[in-house]
Parts: structure tokens; sequence; C-alpha cells
């Protein structure tokens, strides 16, 4: 399955049989972060099978050295992710890095990119980020971009500046690989963990600025074209009880899921959330 067709919902044999729904099913995808062994990972996938497999358009990212046990399920129709990729794209001496291509070959299809928790913990930002998403990219996997603003920037009304600047850190790479499909995570950092969500009206006001910024940067590259590529994600303690409020926000293609993914019950129940 290429990474187009997992996020879009083929089949393993390439059939498209969600065409003319792909506008209206929502991506759900969940982030393990540095969760889990390797027994957890197979308990979900099992029960993901027993239970889940007529769910479509869903994603894991669990921790890099589980990707793959994900091939003994590769007929669920979910995709697989990174966390995070090396900047570097090619073999090398490049001690304690792990290629796009290497993500791509045990499986995944997709990465993060500029998680929050990425950006603060590992340092990863401006440059970084670019060269991560580039390599992603060249390496075949797209790219689910993370941008969010800290609660302080919230609250002195610099969110949209902080989130503009976090999208044009994306435009160069775009001049250069154009991704079938643009997904952009809008994070606001204060509600990553913490319990606390955006209200439904600063996440819908969030998510058309998002797309509004992003298709105005693709127009100036002469990438029209990709507009219509564009998804929108909300990720922030996105939980079963308030999932099926936001799935219902205009604008928004779908949700980026933290602590909830890690438990089965709860993930399936975002899942099934309209
Ligand atoms: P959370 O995390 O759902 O635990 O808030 C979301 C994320 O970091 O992607």
């Amino acid at each position: 399955m290429n990474e187009y067709a997992a996020f879009c919902g083929y089949d393993v044999n390439g059939v498209d049989y969600f065409d003319g729904l792909r506008n209206v099913m929502k991506l759900i995808l969940g982030n393990w972060k540095m969760n889990g062994r390797h027994q957890d990972v197979e308990q979900f996938l099992t029960q993901l099978s027993d239970h889940g497999a007529h769910l479509t358009q869903i994603g894991l990212a669990f921790p890099s050295p589980y990707l793959a046990l994900t091939r003994a399920f590769s007929r669920l129709n979910c995709s697989f992710g990174a966390q995070s990729v090396s900047v570097f794209e090619h073999d090398g001496a490049f001690t304690g890095e792990v290629s796009a291509a290497m993500l791509a070959d045990l499986g995944a299809t997709w990465t993060l990119i500029g998680h929050s928790e990425r950006r603060q913990y590992a340092k990863e930002t401006g440059e970084v980020l670019v060269n991560q998403a580039r390599a992603a990219y060249r390496a075949g996997l797209n790219v689910v971009f993370c941008v969010g603003e800290h609660l302080a920037e919230r609250q002195s009304g610099g969110h949209f500046s902080c989130i503009e600047a976090q999208l044009s850190e994306l435009v160069a790479v775009w001049a250069e690989e154009m991704p079938k499909e643009i997904v952009i995570a809008y994070e606001p950092i204060w509600a990553i963990g913490t319990g606390l969500t955006a209200s439904l009206e600063e996440v819908e006001e969030m998510l058309s600025f998002v797309k509004r910024t992003t298709r105005a940067a693709l127009k100036n590259i002469n990438k029209e074209d990709a507009c219509d590529s564009i998804r929108a994600l909300y990720g922030g303690s996105v939980k079963k009880d308030n999932a099926s409020a936001l799935l219902k926000l205009d604008g928004l293609d779908g949700l980026l899921v933290g602590g909830a993914s890690l438990k089965f019950d709860e993930f399936y129940a975002i899942c099934l959330a309209r």
C-alpha cells in the first residue's frame, strides 16, 4: 500500500472503495509517543483486527522499534507512521540516527514532523524540520506537519503569527518536493496532555487560518494545484467524550490523538465518533 492509498482508504489491492467519500471521511491518527512495549503494540493491533477491521482512514505512530511488528497486520486498513525522522537522507556514519528510508522499509507510510515535544526536547526547529520533511518526502513518506502555539502566545494574541511562521518552514520544501497530500496538525501546546482542549471556536478559527495560509503559500510558489489536497487536523487532549463535537467542525479533516490512543477501547470509540 503506498502512502496515498494508506491515507485515503484504498484497500490492500489498491482499489479505492472510498472514492467520493474522501472529503467527508475524517482521518484519525494515534501518536503513542515514547510509550508501550512489544506486547502492548501486538495486543492493540490484535484488538484492532478483531474489532476494527471495518475502520478506514486511521493511522498509528508507535515508537519506531515496533514498526516491524505491523507487518503481520498489513491487511488492516490502517496506516503506520513514525514520530520523527533523521535529517540525514543517506546511510552513513550518523550514530543514533534512523533514516526515513529505514522507517519506510519497516512499513511506515507517513511521519509526524515538528511535534511540539520534538521542538521542545530535541530542539528541532527551522532548518532541522525542513531537512526532516525533505528527507521524509524523498523516502516516500507523507508528512503530518505539527504546528501549535504556547499559552503565552495565545494569551497575548500572537497565536496566528506563531502558526504562520511555523507553516512557512515547510514552504521551501514544497517548492522542491510536492507531496500528494499536505497534512497539517494544529496542536496548541497548552492543550497537549493537559486535559485542556481549545474551544470549538478556537479550533475552527485556527484550522481555517491554517488552510488559508497554506493555500496562499502554495499560490506564491505556483503550486495552486495542491490546494485541494490540504488536510487540517486537530490534536490536544482529544478523548472519546470530545471527539464527536470536534469532528463536526467545519474545516476539520481529522484528529491527532496522543494519550487516548494508548488504550484500544478509547481509541476505537474516537474512531467511531460521528
Ligand atoms: P494528547 O497529545 O492527546 O495526549 O494531548 C496529542 C499529541 O501530542 O499529539
